[in-house]
């Protein structure tokens, strides 16, 4: 329940935003939709002034802290001295590449976005422009921007696990038209099956495969080794392009991404979120050849827009990769996940819930289930209304998080600060209201 400034700003705010918010999924209801006053380190202050320690970091950016005193003086410098931006190259274009190649051995050219959509757009028409085919597949229960394309989903929520039809494929929402879903094949992850299927059947005109081998909008549940090396091999022999969106994984969930922990290669990366601890900084890259075909000449890859490579989001950028490259902040990071992680366990133990964890530390999820979903259609079976409403207790005590299990907890530096024995009090609290 949010404070009385909270509701009055509420209110105030319905005459001029829909539903009151700047943004669709901040909107949580007339007595939950929250105002925040300030951020720092790990803790969020909302307007009512209740603090909070805060696992949901704006969906996934901050991986440093809110309000790095490292990351935000280069930006206050770069501003200062050298302005937010010109429409002409800058030499810090060129460092921030570098470093980003430092990090990631997959990137050998690399092109600048201010989201996490516009650089899967642009990752996605590199990939079309490359091959000169149309079509593209993604994996159930996977988010990758709000572009119509992109905006279709298996309609899990209203599924029958037990029956015998499949998930309808719906819209996200209205406005999206029926056409723009006609090059799109969604199919689930880990399923061999319908790998050889979806090569079989558009394999010529396959232009990508758009993945998260740790899917960061399900709960974090992962490809297995085995799934996503058959699944780069069948790109390799097809000449399709596999695509793995970072956006949420890029130098969270290691420093080289989802890439580094498997070992295998895309031959186009997004990434955002993590890549500028909170400016909004995005990126798409990968094969010198590939990327190649994007350029002013005839026949190129039209890539641009104005606040590409703006100097806001790249001093932001080159100060976080920094940071992540030449300190211990990432292994900082592991460990307080780690920690973090292992206090819940604790606590599910204590309460007799069947539970487990998927994903790196930095980034995971909790499914209340015997075993780690192997795919969406098996997170519909974990007991995610438990785990809603022990989402809310641990709000109302001042844990922030998002109230639905398909969201990870994402952890920042500034966690290693956090009180284990307060989380795990009251994590027991939340618990045990929840489940009465
Ligand atoms: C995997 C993935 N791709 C793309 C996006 C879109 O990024 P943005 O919200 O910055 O447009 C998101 C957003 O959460 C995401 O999680």
């Amino acid at each position: 329940m949010t404070g009385p400034e909270q509701k009055r700003l509420l209110s105030e705010a319905y005459r001029h935003m829909p539903q009151g918010v700047a943004e669709n999924y901040r909107y949580w209801g007339e007595e939950r939709t929250i105002f925040i006053a300030s951020a720092k380190g790990c803790e969020l202050t909302d307007c009512d002034g209740k603090t909070y320690v805060d696992f949901r970091l704006g969906y996934g950016p901050i991986i440093l802290g809110y309000r790095d005193a490292r990351v935000d003086a280069a930006v206050i410098e770069q501003i200062t001295q050298g302005g937010t931006l010109s429409g002409f190259s800058t030499p810090l274009d060129i460092k921030v590449v570098q470093q980003v190649k430092a990090l990631c051995p997959n990137i050998e050219k690399m092109r600048f976005a201010n989201s996490g959509t516009e650089a899967v757009m642009g990752a996605v028409r590199t990939a079309r422009g490359f091959t000169k085919r149309k079509q593209i597949a993604i994996v159930e229960g996977a988010f990758h921007g709000l572009y119509d394309e992109m905006m279709w989903k298996s309609d899990i929520e209203s599924w029958d696990p037990a029956g015998t039809e499949e998930p309808r494929v719906i819209p996200f929402g209205a406005g999206i038209p029926d056409q723009s879903r006609n090059l799109l094949t969604i199919i689930q992850l880990n399923n061999f099956e319908q790998l050889d299927r979806l090569f079989r059947e558009k394999g010529d005109d396959l232009a990508a495969i758009v993945l998260e081998p740790i899917i960061g909008n399900a709960g974090s549940i992962a490809a297995t080794p085995k799934w996503l090396r058959y699944l780069r091999d069948l790109c390799t022999q097809h000449g399709t392009m596999l695509i793995i969106d970072e956006v949420k994984t890029g130098f969270r969930a290691a420093p080289g991404g989802a890439q580094q922990i498997y070992g295998i290669h895309a031959d186009l990366t997004t990434y955002a979120k993590a890549m500028g601890n909170g400016y909004p900084v995005a990126a798409f890259g990968g094969r010198g050849d590939v990327m190649d075909s994007v350029g002013a000449f005839k026949g190129g890859v039209v890539h641009g827009g104005t606040y590409t490579a703006n100097l806001v989001a790249l001093s932001a950028a080159s100060a976080t990769l920094n940071i992540l490259a030449s300190t211990d902040a990432w292994t900082t990071i592991d460990e307080a996940g780690a920690k973090i992680r292992d206090t819940l366990g604790r606590v599910f133990t204590a309460a007799g819930i069947q539970h487990c964890f998927a994903g790196p530390p930095a980034m995971f999820g909790i499914h209340f289930s015997e075993f780690v979903p192997m795919n969406y259609r098996d997170w519909r079976m974990t007991d995610s209304d438990l785990y809603t409403r022990f989402a809310w207790q641990l709000i109302e005590h001042g844990v922030m998080l998002e109230p639905d299990s398909r969201e990870p907890w994402f952890i920042c530096e500034a966690h290693q600060s956090v009180d284990l024995g307060w989380l795990e009090d009251v994590a027991t609290k939340a618990m045990r209201e929840a489940k009465s």
